[in-house]
């Protein structure tokens, strides 16, 4: 069968699998404020208007939570299977799954069969989700990983965006076509997902870990050797790749297990933190529930659509911001990108605190549909929400966005690599879950202090990221490999080089690909034994 070998193509194909993954991020946020949706699914009865209510807020948080919650067992379960079916198997796996799920939610006539529906959504949004970094990291040159993983990231916020306008468009329709519409139309993508890796090349190291080498040389001739099975890149990869297997064979403990021994455990947790840290930002309270908070900001008119046009301000931002980091993530580094986007995450969660704090009061009888609208500001004050609430998104998009993504994968040696993401994407979805189910109940109890609990996670993340998270941006795996060496001297024991140590490399980089000779310091970036900056 004929292939494509374009590494461009490959990787924007794989990723829509991160565009289902933002679809179902986005189709409950502009649907959960609608009559059709709170009439169709209605628990509570009626307002003096004659409105429906909708759910009670526990089964609003169910439902909504149903997808996370699928997708942390296809995260955990994806590992498994894409290494016996293969990773673009695992991907087409994925794609069916969720074209049976967009049926059963298209078509769900009451709150179970929503909810099962998105379950199955989510445990194919789990697989995607972890196999596709994992495929294209896998097939993709090392000086181009980074980029290519953040399309990833770039997708999910494209899916976002496109979902959420679709459901915007379709609350014009009377009728429950106002959701059945955008439910059925988030299958077609997954069609195109499945027909699209049909003409795509499984991965090559995956193809020799089941001892494929002759189709592994061909996928690497085609992708890296422009035809050529001779070139000396195909050579180098495809001797790197046998060595990597048959250290795997040698040691027939690499498992699961590995990721929690001595050597290992200490990125592990740096790996599932960044993932976990990435949820505890509140990012998908702006996601999930942006359409609550600016209907406490005034926002609203009770009946209509109007809270949702300004709601979907905020994921245009989300796309246009990710593209700086697309460009220059690797130029700024890991470490600095991740701090500076906890610094200001934190700021923009206390000045919403206190602006609901100070400003706030509590929602007259009637004034909203839910009680986790559970407080109301008006004038410049609800303003200034507004603007903090775009401010924060602008602040996730271009670090912990893209960075939770491209991080964890550049921690493990490859052996590890599949297993190792999949673990941290599972981490990312069970706080998804947690996230999604608590958010309106604790709008409801605790109201502006949501936000200071979310502040004081980004000041967490801060330290933790300052402590333990050393720099990977430019440095092959080997000396990732070196950073976490713990008998070094001055290296931590269980853990390696100091984080803060740990520099980027861009310069030296650089340097290297120019064929200069470097000192062994100078490859570990290790401050204050070389004068070089990150570029
Ligand atoms: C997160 C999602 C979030 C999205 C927003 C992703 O990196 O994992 O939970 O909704 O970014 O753009």
């Amino acid at each position: 069968m004929w292939k494509i070998g374009n590494i461009y193509f490959i990787a924007a194909v794989a990723v829509i699998g991160g565009a289902l993954f933002g679809f179902d991020i986005s189709s409950m946020s502009a649907i959960i404020s609608t009559q059709p949706y709170l009439c169709q699914f209605n628990q509570r009865g009626h307002d003096e208007n004659g409105l429906c209510l909708g759910p009670t807020d526990d089964v609003q948080g169910g439902i909504t939570a149903a997808m996370p919650g699928g997708s942390w067992l296809g995260a955990l379960v994806s590992g498994i299977v894409s290494d016996a079916f293969g990773r673009k198997t695992s991907i087409q796996l994925g794609a069916i799954i969720w074209i049976i799920g967009s049926v059963v939610v298209c078509a769900s006539v009451n709150i179970p069969m929503l909810a099962i529906g998105r379950v199955i959504n989510g445990f194919s949004v789990g697989i995607c989700s972890a196999q596709v970094p994992v495929y294209i990291s896998e097939i993709s040159p090392p000086s181009k990983r980074g980029r290519l993983i953040g399309f990833q990231q770039w997708a999910i916020t494209w899916g976002i965006l496109i979902m959420f306008f679709i459901c915007y468009g379709s609350s014009f329709i009377p009728g429950t076509a106002a959701f059945r519409l955008p439910w059925g139309l988030q299958a077609v993508p997954a069609v195109l997902l499945f027909l699209g890796l049909v003409f795509l090349p499984e991965s090559p190291r995956w193809l020799a870990k089941k001892d494929r080498w002759e189709q592994a040389v061909e996928v690497l001739t085609l992708i890296h050797g422009k035809g050529d099975p001779n070139s000396p890149w195909v050579i180098r990869e495809l001797s790197e790749i046998r060595e990597v297997v048959e250290f795997e064979r040698a040691n027939a403990d690499v498992s699961y297990f590995e990721l929690f021994t001595p050597g290992m455990i200490n990125r592990t947790q740096v790996g599932v933190f960044t993932q976990i840290w990435s949820q505890l930002t509140g990012m998908n309270v702006m996601m999930y529930y942006i359409t609550y908070v600016f209907t406490m900001a005034g926002l609203s008119e009770p009946g209509t659509n109007a809270v949702l046009l300004p709601s979907g301000i905020q994921f245009v931002i989300n796309v246009v911001m990710t593209v700086p980091a697309l460009l220059w993530m690797d130029r700024w580094g890991r470490r600095p990108t991740l701090l500076v986007g906890a610094f200001l995450m934190c700021f923009w969660l206390c000045i919403n605190a206190g602006l609901f704090a100070v400003y706030g009061r509590a929602p007259y009888p009637g004034e909203f549909t839910s009680t986790a609208e559970s407080m109301a500001v008006e004038g410049p004050p609800a303003k200034a929400i507004i603007a903090a609430t775009y401010l924060f998104v602008a602040s996730f998009a271009p670090t912990w966005g893209p960075v939770s993504w491209t991080y964890p994968p550049e921690l493990f040696p490859l052996r590890l690599r599949g297993k190792a993401v999949a673990l941290c994407t599972s981490a990312n979805w069970a706080f998804n879950f947690a996230l999604a189910y608590f958010v309106p109940a604790a709008f409801a109890n605790i109201t502006w202090r949501v936000y200071v609990i979310f502040a004081t996670f980004c000041a967490a993340m801060f330290l933790h990221v300052f402590f333990m998270f050393p720099e990977t941006a430019n440095k092959p795996l080997e000396e990732i490999e070196e950073m976490f060496d713990d008998t070094k001297p001055g290296a931590i024991k269980y853990i390696g080089t100091p984080a803060w140590k740990t520099k980027n490399t861009r310069n030296l980089a650089l340097r290297q690909e120019r064929n200069e000779t470097l000192s062994s310091e100078e490859k570990m970036g290790v401050s204050g034994e070389h004068k070089e900056s990150a570029a």
